[in-house]
């Protein structure tokens, strides 16, 4: 293989900024928090940080709701604030993509508020706008993807027409059909290119492409409204547009079950350079269901398909809570860590995560979210709240949402000073990714270790690396066929160094990292 871009060489860590740091005590987070925790983020060599929104939004959405493309919302600070956070992470070799929201804007966009203002204004079809169906009520059967906002049309009274929103009635969304709102959204494209940004997660890329003729979905056949076959060249207008910059990346949400149809979005080398996987994201904790999903990206993709792991965001239960059974969730998010970092394929690290963060506990009147996705938006506790305060160094304010319960124990600073910790184990899993070629673009082999036993071989040359992960409750054999080091481990308990040939006893979910001599 040709040498590996950034973004195939180390991780992608994910910021929420409202709840990063908050620099100013107003309880959310900003651009100035972030900047004051780049060494944390340069201590896990991390090559790049992709960042959920920051742009002016009226927040329906927390940000996914842009009311300006080209600017920073006060909350989190300013395009200088920007420019310093992009110049900052360049200095520590560290790459920075911004979320580009193509699929609507917020009904405060001046585009919008042009677009309902009357029928025959000039922007009216850069929204998706219809008469009622014959007989009346919305044009057709497509739902919101958030369950508790129903219907994705709402009626507009001033002008007697409905508007399409694939998700709160306060995001409509754009008219992808239209050449004035793909040049516009590419522009945007460049605006950001030009300060320097270094590439885009594009936000539900699969729903740039819709039914022009808007019919209904119809139950086990392909969605009308998402991935129509317009889609490739859509994605290959965007492509043009960022390799007009040299060595930017498009990492795209595909938020599609059909691993063949996520698989199109990165093939041919004139698509998305990566595309979340979220068959991964959903398995269920079972070694075959993981092994299954492995070696089905690899069948299906093309020699230079890379693949994009991930198994946490902002939308979806953390590692720690959702693989939660049998009390192993601890031990399962640091084996989810040795997964990310030891699969051939780019791992995506979701704030927190290098702290085996759990899910938050929100209480009912701390609900802020339509979609129930508040807990895993908890803010990071930095430092004790025995000694920073009850927002444990996240903020001196009254953070936007309560901390996770443990924070005294699972705060950086704790962490930091514990060589048994989750972060400690992150830290060591990037070294030896940074350190060793064979995990970054070794050939991968999943293998055969029995039903709770998920182990995959990477092969350099002579360098060939094991990795394997119990996921039984109970403790299990991993057979070698040789003598091997054992070079990491997620049981802090375990002894590194040299292993006999016969095998190695696994705890309960544990995982190890072997050199195979
Ligand atoms: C994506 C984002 C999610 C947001 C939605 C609408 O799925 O990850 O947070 O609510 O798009 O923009």
């Amino acid at each position: 293989m040709s040498e590996p871009s950034w973004w195939q060489r180390g991780a992608i860590y994910q910021i929420y900024p409202r709840s990063f740091s908050d620099s100013n005590g107003d309880g959310v987070g900003d651009l100035t928090g972030i900047i004051a925790h780049l060494d944390h983020l340069a201590a896990l060599r991390v090559a790049g940080v992709w960042l959920s929104p920051i742009y002016p939004s009226p927040m329906a959405d927390f940000g996914y709701d842009v009311a300006d493309y080209c600017d920073v919302d006060p909350v989190f600070g300013t395009l200088a604030d920007l420019d310093r956070l992009v110049a900052e992470c360049h200095q520590r070799g560290i790459k920075v993509l911004l979320d580009w929201v193509p699929n609507h804007t917020s009904d405060q966009h001046p585009w919008f508020v042009a677009s309902r203002s009357s029928r025959d204004n000039l922007k009216r079809d850069w929204y998706v706008w219809r008469d009622a169906a014959l007989g009346g009520g919305p044009p057709n059967n497509w739902r919101s993807a958030f369950r508790a906002v129903g219907g994705a049309w709402t009626f507009d009274d001033a002008t007697g027409q409905w508007y399409l929103h694939s998700f709160e009635e306060e995001q409509p969304d754009l008219n992808w059909e239209n050449p004035e709102v793909r040049a516009a959204m590419h522009d945007v494209l460049r605006f950001w290119l030009d300060r320097g940004v270094d590439g885009f997660r594009i936000d539900v890329a699969h729903m740039l492409a819709k039914d022009p003729a808007l019919g209904d979905n119809v139950p086990g056949q392909p969605p009308h409204s998402e991935d129509w076959p317009t889609i490739d060249e859509r994605l290959r207008e965007i492509r043009r547009v960022v390799d007009e910059y040299p060595d930017r990346m498009l990492v795209g949400e595909v938020y599609l079950f059909d691993l063949r149809r996520v698989v199109s979005y990165v093939s041919g080398g004139d698509k998305l350079h990566l595309a979340h996987n979220f068959v991964f994201v959903k398995l269920p904790w079972s070694a075959p269901a993981f092994r299954a999903a492995i070696d089905d990206f690899d069948a299906l993709a093309e020699a230079a398909s890379w693949p994009a792991w991930f198994l946490a965001n902002h939308d979806h239960p953390r590692a720690a809570s959702r693989f939660d059974t049998d009390g192993q969730g601890e031990a399962r998010a640091r084996a989810v860590a040795l997964i990310l970092y030891a699969l051939r394929g780019t791992p995506f690290v979701y704030q927190g995560e290098e702290l085996g963060l759990p899910d938050a506990e929100i209480p009912p009147d701390r609900i802020v979210d339509v979609d129930g996705r508040d807990p895993e938006r908890a803010p990071i506790p930095w430092r004790p709240p025995s000694v920073a305060g009850p927002g444990a160094g996240f903020t001196t304010g009254e953070p936007w949402l309560p901390l996770v319960a443990d924070a005294e124990q699972l705060c950086v600073e704790a962490q930091e000073s514990d060589p048994r910790s989750a972060l400690a184990l992150v830290r060591r899993l990037a070294d030896l990714r940074a350190a060793m070629p064979v995990l970054q673009t070794g050939v991968q082999t999943t293998l055969d270790a029995g039903p709770d036993v998920l182990a995959w071989r990477r092969q350099d040359g002579d360098d060939r690396v094991l990795t394997a992960v119990n996921f039984a409750p109970a403790s299990g054999n991993l057979a070698l066929d040789g003598p091997a080091t054992l070079l990491l481990s997620t049981d802090p308990d375990r002894a590194l160094g040299p292993v006999a040939g016969g095998g190695l006893e696994l705890a309960p979910s544990e995982g190890v990292l072997l050199r195979l001599l």
